[in-house]
């Protein structure tokens, strides 16, 4: 049997999504295994359900640390004296260096709350609602050395309602990445992903069923 993919995951904030992913690979839903959770706040809740799955944190402060370049090494020396096979950014709110982008060449991925390329950045679904979307949605893309500019892997649309608030159209977004990522990782952990140009072929998949959504709904046109 194939070895589980070996990931290093990377936080910032709440830690759903690396709990999403930890719950995938329970229930043997994702074939992957978590090798490291990094960390750069330390006040982050996603260290406390790190811990209690008994895996391995390492909190890194950006204080600790002269340079970005020193402070991506640090990144750099971690995740390789783990053997990581793909380093995956959940809610990471920090832009990576190139050397670190060149260090793991097309093995770095990122869950973004929008329809990427729409909405870049760390507000993605306040942009996306004040804008007046009437869908928005994530994207779990590769990492390159623009923001939240890499090949796409996967998204989810959501549709965004009359009475939203940014905060129901967040959660409703965040419940679709919590399904996305951790399938995103399992195309990976097949072998099924390929890259041609900015498009991402993914092999055996069944592609969306849907000609078109319309918000609100079309009335006999
Ligand atoms: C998620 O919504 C993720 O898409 C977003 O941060 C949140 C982290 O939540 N990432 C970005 O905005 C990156 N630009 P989590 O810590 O609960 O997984």
């Amino acid at each position: 049997m194939a070895q589980p993919l070996k990931l290093g995951v990377l936080i910032s904030g709440s830690g759903s999504n690396l709990q999403s992913i930890i719950d995938n690979i329970e229930k043997g839903a994702l074939k992957a295994s978590i090798k490291i959770v990094i960390c750069n706040n330390p006040h982050s809740f996603g260290i406390t359900r790190a811990q209690k799955h008994g895996l391995p944190v390492v909190v890194l402060k950006q204080e600790d640390f002269k340079t970005r370049a020193d402070f991506d090494g640090e990144l750099i020396r971690i995740l390789r004296s783990k053997e990581i096979d793909l380093v995956v950014l959940a809610g990471f709110m920090r832009i990576l260096t190139p050397d670190f982008l060149k260090a793991f060449p097309l093995k770095i991925i990122n869950i973004h709350p929008a329809l990427l390329p729409s909405f870049p950045g760390i507000h993605g679904q306040k942009d996306a609602f004040e804008y007046g979307v009437k869908f928005s949605g994530c994207t779990v893309h590769f990492v390159d050395e623009g923001v939240d500019t890499g090949p796409i892997i996967i998204q989810s649309v959501v549709p965004v309602f009359q009475d939203d608030t940014k905060e129901t159209l967040a959660l409703r977004i965040l419940k679709e990445e919590h399904r996305i990522y951790p399938q995103a990782i399992q195309y990976f952990a097949e072998g099924k992903i390929t890259i041609a140009g900015r498009k991402v072929l993914i092999k055996d998949t069944e592609e969306t069923p849907l000609i078109a959504l319309h918000n609100p709904s079309l009335a006999g046109f």
